[in-house]
């Protein structure tokens, strides 16, 4: 945890409650069979991007509010101090367990705006214009955040919205202290944040930031007191609204009144399945989360990993075979189930994933230009933030919410102190071309108005024995499946509490580019040497993922799992 000197009071005051807390629950579990090195709370329990924001989520609900209402206020907390990827500018999706048993999804993906097209990055040489779709105000989808914290609150809130939303309006007014890695990020996007605004935002400053220092966001305040005051309508109507549609004129963006005023976000069945007895609740499209995890259990569940051990030669190999045909599944079937029919019950059938991944050999990799999308038959009928919650009353959310890349188009709306998203880079602007994540798409995928991108979040939930589990989540564009697919078989298979099962380094693959990503330390020169004879191309790459993850442990205490490789934080009580 860190300790800087916080100027404002309500900062003050909440970082002495963090350290409180973190003295309070930091001891370790009593149960002999899992090793939890987490933070533990004896009934609730926030785990999230940002120490502050899980400080608001639990003040919450030891105020009385359900891991809903807790969910919502640090959203929108995570909106104000952790602005690289907490948002009211962008979208995400949200999967909830009732302790009554009760599930459900809520969809708050960004939506294209009516004047988007399927060539509209394109150039005249049908070439992709550099970085349209990633900065600046034509990367930008409908922002679906704001009426997805409503619909949240409507449906399974128990507190009014505005206690919901005051702490992050006060934080935004009396300023937040910058942690060391928020500052040094900060840093490294001045001349971003200079070229693609046309004034000094709050996060402009000549000098180099450093940890300490304090940044309030009187705009944002406003913008966060008009959704206070006007609900939903505060942010998609009114003065608000305008400010985003002036922002949008004020270039080539396309986002209109009538966008803004029609954006809905949905209510979607979760995709479920089974793993060695527990019961998975992902999310189901348009992301691919959900129906990719699945498949990766199915492929994973008839062999022994357990014994083959955490990381070996053996295990990296069968995920990553598994991976490269899943993500080439991904690529050509999946999109928004709003606008095609995608073949979610196919790429579930255990039968097709048997099939799909029988051509496995143990004795070399397959290249990817030899694996494309599986057979389907026809069917019957035509920077990213996650946190992770759990309360007294056994109630669950995982919420997976982004503006895409870190500060999203880099583009802060002007009067209204908030970074806008860059979503539409999820789409498959060109087939066959890679996004910034090297995700590549087809048909499923295409620009059309209205429609929602391809997503790679998979905010989870696992039961057993009908109980909840687990709830994981994480940012890492593509590299979220795979994140959470570790993390599942770290804990079911490989025996690890939950900070562990975060701690411990990932790999990854996706089909293309035809290599495994690993991270620093994550695999012994024993093993590299072993996969690269198998034919295994391997790049190391800095950090994969921030996880935000919460166990239930046997004795029904909370172990949080908050990842080291950010400013994660997870607090209980
Ligand atoms: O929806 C998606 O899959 C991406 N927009 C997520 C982006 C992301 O995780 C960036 N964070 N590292």
């Amino acid at each position: 945890m860190y300790i800087y000197i916080a100027k404002s009071n309500i900062v003050k005051q909440l970082y002495h409650l963090i350290l409180c807390i973190a003295v309070l629950t930091s001891c370790t579990t009593h149960n002999t069979s899992i090793q939890s090195s987490g933070t533990i709370g004896n009934h609730a329990l926030v785990s999230s991007a940002h120490p502050l924001a899980s400080a608001i989520g639990l003040e919450i609900m030891k105020n009385g509010g359900n891991a809903i209402d807790a969910a919502i206020a640090t959203h929108f907390a995570l909106a104000v101090v952790y602005p690289q990827a907490g948002n009211i500018g962008g979208g995400g999706f949200a999967v909830i367990r009732m302790n009554y048993g009760t599930i459900n999804s809520l969809d708050f993906r960004e939506k294209a705006p009516a004047l988007a097209h399927r060539e509209m990055y394109l150039n005249a040489k049908g070439q992709l214009n550099d970085m349209q779709s990633t900065h600046g105000l034509m990367a930008s989808g409908v922002p679906g955040a704001v009426d997805g914290m409503f619909a949240l609150h409507q449906k399974y809130g128990t507190l009014p919205m505005a206690e919901l939303i005051e702490p992050s309006i006060e934080m935004a007014q009396r300023g937040y202290a910058l942690t060391p890695l928020a500052a040094e990020l900060l840093n490294t996007k001045q001349e971003e944040f200079q070229t693609y605004n046309r004034w000094s935002t709050p996060y402009h400053s000549d000098q180099d930031w450093q940890a300490g220092d304090t940044i309030t966001q009187p705009d944002l305040a406003l913008t966060l007191e008009h959704i206070q005051t006007n609900g939903r309508n505060g942010f998609y109507e009114g003065i608000v609204a305008d400010q985003i549609v002036a922002e949008m004129q004020s270039k080539n963006g396309l986002i209109s009144h009538a966008d803004l005023k029609n954006y809905q976000s949905v209510w979607r069945k979760p995709i479920t399945g089974n793993y060695r007895g527990h019961q998975i609740i992902s999310m189901a499209p348009p992301s691919s989360g959900g129906v990719a995890l699945i498949q990766l259990l199915q492929g994973t569940e008839g062999y022994p990993i357990a014994d083959w051990g955490h990381n070996s030669t053996k295990t990296i190999h069968l995920m990553a075979e598994l991976e490269r045909r899943v993500y080439a599944d991904r690529a050509t079937y999946l999109g928004d189930p709003d606008f095609i029919n995608l073949p979610v019950d196919q790429l579930l059938d255990p039968r097709y994933n048997e099939q799909r991944f029988s051509d496995i050999s143990f004795d070399k990799a397959t290249p990817s230009a030899l694996v494309s999308a599986g057979e389907i038959p026809p069917s019957e009928s035509p920077e990213t933030t996650h946190l992770s919650i759990a309360d007294a009353d056994g109630n669950a959310v995982a919420i997976t919410t982004t503006l895409n890349s870190s500060f999203g188009n880099k583009v802060m709306v002007k009067g209204a102190g908030f970074f806008l998203n860059n979503e539409m880079d999820d789409f498959s602007s060109k087939p066959g071309s890679p996004n910034q994540f090297g995700l590549i798409g087809g048909e499923a995928n295409a620009i059309a108005p209205h429609k929602r991108m391809l997503s790679s979040m998979t905010p989870t939930i696992v039961t057993y024995k009908d109980q909840l589990k687990m709830i994981v989540g994480t940012p890492g564009g593509s590299t979220i499946i795979t994140s959470v697919y570790q993390t599942l078989l770290n804990v079911i298979d490989h025996g690890m509490g939950m900070q562990e099962a975060v701690n411990v380094k990932r790999v990854h693959h996706q089909w293309y580019p035809d290599e495994i990503r690993v991270e620093s330390d994550a695999l012994t020169e024993n093993v590299q040497t072993d996969l690269a004879q198998l034919g295994h191309q391997l790049r190391m790459t800095d950090k994969i993922g921030r996880m935000d993850c919460i166990l239930v442990l046997p004795d029904g205490r909370l172990e949080g799992g908050a990842d080291p490789r950010g400013d994660n934080t997870a607090l209980g009580y």
